[in-house]
């Protein structure tokens, strides 16, 4: 039997191929991203009584109506937004079946989709399984931001979409309104759909603001906004998500997600509407921010360069530029095999492979963890 290629991808992600090499090496893992510590009882207590109280059967395909209403009236308290529950939001599997869902719903062979690297690595597998290519176009070193005209140049009559993601994974970079306002003038006049993941929403730092994709008015009525209750309330395996759509694309939605997972998990979609209007716990922006100011006042005693601290997200990037001039794929696996802790290389976020000597810590990790991973790195220098 020979497989069809569905995509240009070869081998496992670079996160279970460094998740394995930590654990066969008793190295520390700040290389996937996921936190270590425990979720707030409130939510598992809520998780398993939704089980116990008999809600284990088939929840409704768009999701349940009390989730749904609960999601959108956070949006319409922390944004001011307002989103129609029955037509607009659909409860998902996670994030990365939220994109895949939405590709699916508007791409055929040949389409174009532009995508900026480093980039999450599901999104060009994703597009190239629809039979259509994605585009990569780089942004700007050291601070990881769009340069709109590189973007400008890489449309052409055939692209379907632009996918874009912010707070962003790996290099922590924030979009601010102008970058939404300079989207907006290169679509406008095309029937060009924003995909907009936006699964660190809740994780800015320092004061910052997140610009939602559905704040723009404009951008709005073409997009597809995508979220993940994981990196919220710190439940990545869950894996549950959402997509907020207007009612026309969010039909499309429905019409592949009906066939692919047709509905998600009952008991966790009762825990997250529990939680959603009952949460207590400090803010998740607040105890991420500790983490990173603590891992960047630590990381300041080891070798590594940081160029700029994160604005948002899980990550942090670094440049070893003092320690060696290794490739960084070379580079995270001696750090993981002689030295005990798990990274991840930048490049595996580009899909040729740019090595600009960076790699990317996950600091969503409980504080005696991050101590002892930089004692590790202490003795690089
Ligand atoms: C940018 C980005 N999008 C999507 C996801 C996936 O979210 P989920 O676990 O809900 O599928 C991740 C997870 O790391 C991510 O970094």
């Amino acid at each position: 039997m020979t497989f069809p290629q569905k995509h240009s991808a070869t081998g496992t992600t670079i996160f279970t191929v460094m998740s394995a090499l930590a654990q066969e090496h008793n190295a520390i893992n700040l290389s996937q991203g996921f936190p270590d510590f425990h979720i707030d009882t409130e939510l598992s207590q809520a998780l398993g009584d939704a089980a116990k109280n008999g809600f284990n059967q088939y929840a409704p395909m768009p999701g349940l109506p009390a989730l749904r209403q609960a999601i959108a009236a956070n949006f319409n308290t922390r944004y001011g937004v307002t989103i129609d529950p029955d037509n607009e939001i659909t409860i998902t599997p996670g994030a990365t079946y939220a994109i895949y869902t939405a590709f699916t719903s508007i791409l055929t062979p040949g389409d174009e989709v532009i995508v900026l690297e480093p980039a999450y690595d599901s999104y060009i597998p994703n597009i190239e399984m629809n039979g259509a290519k994605a585009v990569p176009v780089s942004l700007s070193a050291p601070d990881f931001h769009v340069d709109w005209n590189r973007v400008k140049d890489a449309i052409t009559p055939r692209t379907k979409a632009i996918i874009i993601n912010t707070p962003h994974n790996p290099s922590g970079a924030i979009w601010n309104k102008s970058d939404w306002d300079q989207l907006a003038d290169l679509v406008r006049n095309t029937d060009i759909v924003i995909l907009s993941d936006e699964v660190y929403e809740q994780l800015v730092f320092d004061g910052a603001k997140h610009y939602s994709v559905l704040e723009h008015e404009e951008l709005r009525q073409r997009s597809f906004a995508l979220y993940s209750f994981g990196k919220v309330y710190n439940c990545t395996g869950w894996k549950m998500g959402y997509c907020i759509a207007p009612p026309a694309y969010t039909q499309a939605f429905r019409r592949i997600h009906q066939f692919l997972s047709f509905t998600v998990n009952t008991p966790a979609q009762y825990a997250l509407t529990h939680i959603l209007g009952n949460d207590t716990a400090t803010p998740v922006n607040i105890v991420m921010q500790q983490k990173r100011d603590h891992f960047l006042s630590l990381i300041k005693q080891t070798p590594f360069t940081i160029h700029t601290p994160a604005k948002g997200s899980y990550f942090q990037v670094a440049s070893y530029e003092r320690i060696s001039d290794m490739p960084d794929m070379e580079f995270t696996q001696w750090l993981t095999k002689e030295h005990g802790v798990a990274t991840i290389p930048v490049s595996a976020f580009y899909s040729n492979k740019k090595d600009d000597k960076l790699i990317r810590f996950c600091f969503a990790k409980k504080e005696e963890t991050l101590d002892a991973a930089v004692e590790r790195l202490i003795k690089l220098g």
